[in-house]
């Protein structure tokens, strides 16, 4: 057998003999030769078979989407071909011949290809998504390790909430009731008292019980911690970070935005300085006639785009009704399909603007955004905006009230833009060990399980603080997904366990 190779080596091999081992992604046949679109994770190749080559061409020909197979042949450089070259094959053995994958070129809903996850995830799509979000996860570690910050694994067990009591998930822990993590902070806080700075990477869950399309229960969060770290080094921080992210996925994934729709121009203004607001300034936007008038304007033109697709979702059942049965018909089915969810995705919003426009207008002072007015705001920059000086009763028990106005937190939070929301929640600590006990009483906790937390305060207190990232939501903005669920490989949201 000549040697193994992978796909995306196989430009380096012209006209050498190679062994390609994979799955059939598609096919097509023509009389007398059969082209096999095969896939093996690194790309896609076309395989050309003739009928002359008795041995195998009816196993060809027999294969079903998804059969597994190992090939030999000889490598062509061709522009013409997809992914610039094809293998003339002289060996082909399949694995298993499938008859019957579920998912086909035809129409699929999201919510069969959610049940479908499992398989779902060999589509091309969905494949350039994961390889966008482990870079993203490997330039966030490289951002870190390269500034001196030291990993710290965190743990998962904790016996008490972080982030609000509301959006915990119990575990029986030989009979005492703990608690997933939300977050790794307060752990990562008695790190950097020893370290100086860390951070940690890992798996949060909680609760929500919201069916957002920025809500999961369980995702995955870099969060730095930093001693001696006052809010104005954290929003630096936060801006690097996300511009060395952003700048990665630029580097080393044009093929793969391409391939997913994502207009890289917005991606591109992505450089500091981002704007810095404060929460107050975040509500006088929303009320602003400017503002408003604007959202009454993208209303209207929303409102023509619905009727636009409705004439040309006419138009494609027309085209469909005289398109030849088979793989045009399919395609035009596909389109149908896609162009009635964000018809109905649109419609809905449409439906609902109205109120969120008024919303807006009417938005009291004190009251925490939600993704509406988010989104809101973050239209208004081309650049992800930090936003600080949250009111304090809505903000969590750690949080350093501002000298200045002790109504308002030292927080901040970043928007992304493209209407995507927040990204990053981070705050300076409540670093007075009175003060912080103080809070936790407000707050009615019992300081039992926190006593630990409070002896960083007690033994060589000191200005510090972080944030947190979240890593599904970033590769959502990134790569321009409406929805968190594709962002994960098997995403947990309320209402979906399996697979
Ligand atoms: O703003 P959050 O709740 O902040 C914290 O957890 C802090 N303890 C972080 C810190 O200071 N070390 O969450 C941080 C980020 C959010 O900005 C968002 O990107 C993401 O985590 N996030 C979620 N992502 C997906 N689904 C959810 N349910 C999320 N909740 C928060
Ligand atoms: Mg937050």
């Amino acid at each position: 057998m000549s040697d193994i190779v992978e796909i995306r080596d196989l430009r380096n091999h012209d006209r050498q003999e190679v062994t390609l081992r994979g799955w059939l992604y598609g096919k097509r046949t023509g009389g007398k030769v059969a082209f096999l679109l095969v896939r093996d994770g690194t790309g896609t190749c076309q395989c050309v078979v003739e009928a002359r080559q008795e041995a195998f061409f009816k196993d060809a020909l027999a294969a079903g989407q998804e059969s597994s197979l190992v090939l030999s042949g000889t490598v062509r450089l061709d522009e013409r071909a997809p992914g610039g070259c094809e293998i003339a094959v002289t060996r082909l053995r399949i694995l298993q011949a499938v008859e019957n994958y579920p998912i086909t070129r035809k129409a699929h809903g999201t919510d069969f290809l959610m049940e479908h996850r499992h398989l779902w995830l060999r589509s091309p799509r969905q494949a350039a998504i994961l390889r966008i979000r482990n870079s993203i996860i490997r330039a966030a570690r490289g951002f870190f390790d390269g500034r001196g910050f030291t990993l710290i694994d965190t743990p998962i067990l904790s016996p008490g909430a972080a982030e609000g009591a509301g959006t915990l998930f119990p575990v029986d822990y030989f009979g005492e009731t703990v608690f997933l993590a939300q977050t790794g902070q307060l752990y990562l806080e008695a790190a950097a008292m020893a370290l100086g700075k860390v951070y940690c990477f890992g798996p949060t869950f909680r609760a929500e019980k919201s069916k957002t399309r920025r809500h999961l229960t369980e995702f995955w969060m870099i969060e730095p911690e930093v001693a001696f770290a006052e809010i104005q080094d954290l929003q630096d921080l936060a801006e690097a970070f996300v511009c060395h992210l952003v700048q990665a996925v630029l580097q080393e994934h044009r093929g793969d935005l391409e391939l997913l729709g994502r207009n890289v121009a917005p991606l591109e203004k992505i450089a500091p300085p981002f704007p810095r607001i404060t929460y107050s300034q975040a509500v006088d936007l929303l009320h602003s006639a400017d503002v408003q008038a604007r959202l009454e304007e993208e209303l209207e033109k929303d409102r023509k785009q619905v009727q636009a697709w409705i004439a040309e979702l006419a138009h494609l059942e027309e085209q469909k009704a005289r398109a030849p049965q088979g793989w045009a018909q399919d395609k035009l089915a596909q389109q149908i399909q896609d162009l009635r969810e964000a018809m109905r995705e649109l419609e809905h919003s449409v439906e609902h603007r109205p109120q969120h426009i008024r919303d807006a207008r009417e938005f009291v002072w004190g009251n925490d955004f939600g993704g509406d007015e988010e989104t809101i705001i973050s239209r208004q920059f081309d650049r992800p905006v930090l936003i600080t000086g949250y009111p304090k009763k809505i903000k969590a028990f750690y949080m350093k009230p501002s000298p200045s106005n002790p109504e308002v937190v030292l927080n901040m939070d970043m928007l992304a833009p493209e209407g995507y929301g927040e990204i990053i929640g981070g705050s300076q600590r409540e670093d007075d060990p009175d003060a912080l006990e103080k809070r936790m009483t407000e707050e009615k906790m019992n300081p039992a399980p926190y006593q630990w937390y409070l002896d960083l305060r007690r033994y060589g207190t000191v200005p510090h603080g972080g944030f947190g990232l979240g890593l599904e939501r970033t590769v959502a903005w990134v790569c321009g997904l409406k929805h968190i669920r594709e962002t994960i490989p098997f995403p947990r949201l309320m209402g979906r366990i399996y697979p």
